[in-house]
C-alpha cells in the first residue's frame, strides 16, 4: 500500500460528531504516551499530522485523518491516563468504548502496547473488553528500537503467553518503531488486504 495523501479531516468529542460512515477506518488506542500519534505519522509518513507529545494526556478527542481519498486512520485519547480526575478519565473511557462499539464503519482497532513493558492488566481487560463486544482488533507492540532484539522478542513471547491464558487464539501482532520505521510495510500492506476484502461500507 502506497500513502498518496494523507490530510487531517476533524476532531471530535464524541461519536455524533465523527464524519459521515462513508469510508473504513481503522482506529488506534492504547494507553496515554504508548505512541499512537507517533504510530500514525510514521505510517502516513508524515512527521507532524498527528500531534505527539512527551507529556501523556496529548490527544483527547476523536480525530479523523483521510488517507488516499478512500479510508480513514484515527487517533483516539489514551486510557488508563493516572494523572486526570477519575471523572474525566471515566468520560474519555466511555467516549472510546462508545465509539468502538458503535462505528458500524470501523473496519478494525490497533491495540498498542509498549514492548518494554510486563503486560498489564489495564490493556489485558481492555483487550478482553474488546473480545467480549466482538470488536475486531490487532496487537501491535510500539517502541522496538528501545530493546535489544533479544529482550524484544522475549518480551513479545511473554505477552502471547498471557493471551493464551485467556485467549482460545492471538489476534494479528505486530511490532513497531516510529523512530526507526520498523513494522511500517507490515501495518500497511494488513489494512490493503482488510480493505480489500471488505469492499464498500454497509453503512453508506
Ligand atoms: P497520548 O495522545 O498522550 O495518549 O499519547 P500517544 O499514545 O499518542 O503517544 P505519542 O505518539 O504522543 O508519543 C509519546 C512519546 O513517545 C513521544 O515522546 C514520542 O516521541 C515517543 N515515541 C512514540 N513512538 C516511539 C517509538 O517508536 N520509539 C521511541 N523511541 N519513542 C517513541
Ligand atoms: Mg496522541
Amino acid at each position: 500500500m502506497q500513502i498518496k495523501n494523507a490530510a487531517f479531516v476533524k476532531s471530535s468529542a464524541n461519536l455524533s460528531q465523527c464524519p459521515e460512515h462513508e469510508m473504513w477506518e481503522f482506529a488506534f488506542i492504547g494507553r496515554s504516551n504508548v505512541g499512537k500519534s507517533s504510530l500514525i505519522n510514521m505510517l502516513t509518513g508524515k512527521k507532524s499530522l498527528a500531534k505527539t507529545s512527551n507529556t501523556p494526556g496529548k490527544t483527547q478527542l476523536i480525530n479523523h485523518f483521510i488517507i488516499n481519498d478512500d479510508w480513514y486512520l484515527v487517533d483516539l485519547p489514551g486510557y488508563g491516563f493516572a494523572k486526570v480526575a477519575k471523572n474525566v478519565r471515566n468520560k474519555f473511557e466511555n467516549m472510546i468504548y462508545n465509539y468502538l462499539s458503535k462505528r458500524e464503519s470501523l473496519a478494525c482497532t490497533f491495540v498498542l502496547l509498549d514492548v518494554r513493558h510486563e503486560p498489564q492488566a489495564k490493556d489485558l481487560k481492555f483487550m478482553q473488553t474488546l473480545g467480549e463486544r466482538q470488536i475486531p482488533f490487532c496487537m501491535v507492540f510500539t517502541k522496538a528500537d528501545k530493546l535489544s532484539d533479544k529482550k524484544l522478542s522475549e518480551h513479545v513471547e511473554k505477552y502471547k503467553e498471557v493471551m493464551l491464558e485467556t485467549w482460545a487464539y492471538l489476534p494479528h501482532i505486530f511490532v513497531t518503531s516510529s523512530s526507526k520505521k520498523i513494522g511500517r510495510a507490515e501495518v500497511l500492506s494488513f489494512i490493503d488486504q482488510v480493505l480489500d476484502n471488505l469492499g464498500a461500507p454497509a453503512c453508506t
